[in-house]
């Protein structure tokens, strides 16, 4: 039985975080009677004279509802640097191996998405116990259903929709509006069959503007004067680049996003319609969690603790058939969870009259198509 584990937060900030770190810190120390060690600022933390802090029961007083993470969190740092053939740090590794050892920690609990639980995974070869907890409002992880975070952030975008339907119709606009997701769509599929959405864009289903602007004229034909547009970051025209906003560097990763804009621009000049857009950028990380992730988020703290007391290792925690399980962090990420293009979720958002922009969405929407003009109402919604 380990006396003391750690526990650090990496990547970008999701809503849970902080419920992470209360389960564990409540389960850690009142059942299995360890001490938590805080990591603060991501693994940087580990480094120099190190940045750690006991979190005790009374830290974690009135955590449960509050976004963000109190231990900060770092997107890229130094362990995510790599030589030319692609070798990890090994200097940065040994250092932070040297500076646990120090601090008698003796297993570590890393909440992240895949980027940090590739670091986590390096330390587990490096014989440091370790078990994930899948975080990523994107959820794109592999192995796990739903990752803690991604809730939250469909909530507020499906609120974002709802709120710009209102405008949208009042002016008889095109509301664009841009989601995160990397290169997932899942977040824009979501709020989108959420939101009520006319046109959902995602990365995996490369779209034509012309077909987007034909969906736009349709729904103008059947008597909708206004159309809701939600792409993700990552989407693309088919034969054009992703857009960036910011290309990174090797301490920070390039950043996704201007899409919105370019169709906005693009669109506009098509149909001639008056079209506009909202980035919804980071207000999808900020913020309390919702009810869904606290309960989520607490499972995978417990959950995490309890297979590392168990002796489990190299692990993340992850949520199958409604059940916490564990699966191997090499396998979660080896892939990321893309959205199926034939998928069930994208074949309910065509049967209810949405649009992917695809080259051949006309094959899709034989029935908006044909219907007579008063029925087409119906159908365009
Ligand atoms: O992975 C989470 C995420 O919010 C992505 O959806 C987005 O592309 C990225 O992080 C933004 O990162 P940053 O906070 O560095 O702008």
């Amino acid at each position: 039985m380990y006396k003391t584990i750690g526990i650090v937060t990496g990547g970008g900030d999701a809503p849970g975080l902080n419920a992470v770190i209360r389960a564990v810190v409540k389960t850690a120390v009142c059942e299995h009677g360890m001490r938590v060690m805080g990591v603060e600022d991501g693994f940087e933390g580990l480094l120099g004279s190190t940045r750690t802090k006991e979190i005790t029961l009374a830290d974690v007083r009135g955590l449960l509802p509050r976004g963000g993470t109190i231990l900060g969190t770092r997107n890229r740092g130094r362990f995510s640097e790599r030589n030319p053939s692609g070798d990890r740090p090994a200097a940065v590794y040994a250092e932070a191996m040297e500076n646990l050892e120090r601090l008698g920690i003796e297993g570590l609990i890393v909440v992240g998405g895949e980027g940090t639980l590739t670091i986590a995974a390096d330390f587990d070869h490096l014989g440091l116990p370790v078990v994930g907890v899948p975080k990523t409002i994107d959820n794109d992880l592999a192995c796990t259903e739903l990752t803690f975070g991604f809730a939250t952030a469909l909530d507020i975008a499906t609120e974002a929709l709802d709120r710009l339907h209102t405008t949208a119709e009042s002016h008889e606009r095109v509301m664009i509006l841009e989601v995160m997701g990397r290169n997932a769509g899942w977040i824009a599929l979501h709020s989108g069959i959420a939101g009520g959405a006319d046109i959902i864009l995602v990365p995996e289903i490369p779209f034509s503007m012309n077909s987007v602007a034909e969906k736009i004229r349709a729904r103008d034909e059947a008597g909708s004067n206004f159309t809701i547009i939600v792409v993700a970051e990552g989407a693309t025209e088919v034969g054009h680049e992703r857009i960036y906003q910011d290309l990174g560097d090797a301490f920070h990763p390039a950043r996704l996003g201007g899409i919105g804009i370019y169709c906005r621009i693009h669109l506009e000049e098509i149909t001639g319609r008056e079209t506009r857009c909202v980035v919804l950028g980071h207000l999808q990380r900020g913020g309390r969690p919702n009810a869904f992730d606290r309960m989520l988020a607490t499972n995978f703290g417990a959950c995490a603790v309890r297979e590392l007391a168990a002796g489990k290792r190299g692990v993340m925690v992850a949520l199958q058939a409604a059940d916490v399980v564990t699966v191997p962090i090499s396998e979660a990420i080896a892939n990321t969870k893309t959205v199926p293009r034939d998928g069930q979720l994208v074949r309910t958002a065509r049967d209810t009259g949405i649009s992917f922009g695809a080259p051949d969405e006309d094959h899709f929407h034989s029935t908006t198509r044909h219907c007579k003009p008063t029925l087409a109402v119906e159908c365009a919604g």
